[in-house]
């Protein structure tokens, strides 16, 4: 983080639909920011380890302009609780299995993204077995929350 304001690691399952999504998303709506941020993405599962995002979830998001250049599916490794500062689970059970493998010290980093947006939804759905439209309504929550997360940490650098 040494040449960075802060940093985010989305977390999903299997790091090839949602988190990677939510990658995508967060790296252009920080363009118009004066903010440097680190961003990536993991899951809590390793089947998918190396791969490109999933087509559909691609194809949604290419749709609104985002871009998933360099995105390919990692677990998430015990060092990305020191790494990064935001740590943002997609549902409940991957905030369960991160904090289970989070050191004690790191555990206030590890929240649920849904929390950074203005919705009483709680949770990104897991849309690996649905259709489109699932991968649209994961894309709209996607974006909810990251105009939330964004204007949060904006706010702690409001003074620069
Ligand atoms: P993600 O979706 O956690 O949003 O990447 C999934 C991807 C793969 C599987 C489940 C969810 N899977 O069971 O292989």
């Amino acid at each position: 983080m040494a040449n960075s304001d802060t940093s985010v690691l989305f977390v999903c399952l299997g790091n090839i639909c949602r988190s990677p999504t939510a990658e995508a998303v967060f790296k252009e709506k920080i363009k118009n920011s004066q903010l440097r941020i680190d961003i990536d993405s993991a899951g809590t599962m390793g089947y998918h380890i190396g791969v490109t995002p999933d087509e559909r979830a691609k194809a949604v998001a290419q749709e609104r302009g985002y871009n998933f250049k360099g995105i390919k599916s990692r677990k998430v490794v015990l060092e990305d609780f020191e790494k990064f500062e935001y740590i943002l689970a997609m549902d409940k059970e991957n905030l369960r299995h991160l904090l289970e493998m989070c050191p004690a010290e790191y555990q206030h980093k590890v929240v649920l993204f849904m929390q950074y947006a203005d919705s009483d939804v709680e949770e990104v759905p897991d849309p690996y077995y649905g259709g489109k439209r699932g991968f649209e309504y994961v894309l709209d929550l996607i974006e909810l929350a990251s105009d939330g997360l964004l204007i949060s940490i904006a706010s702690r650098f409001a003074v620069r």
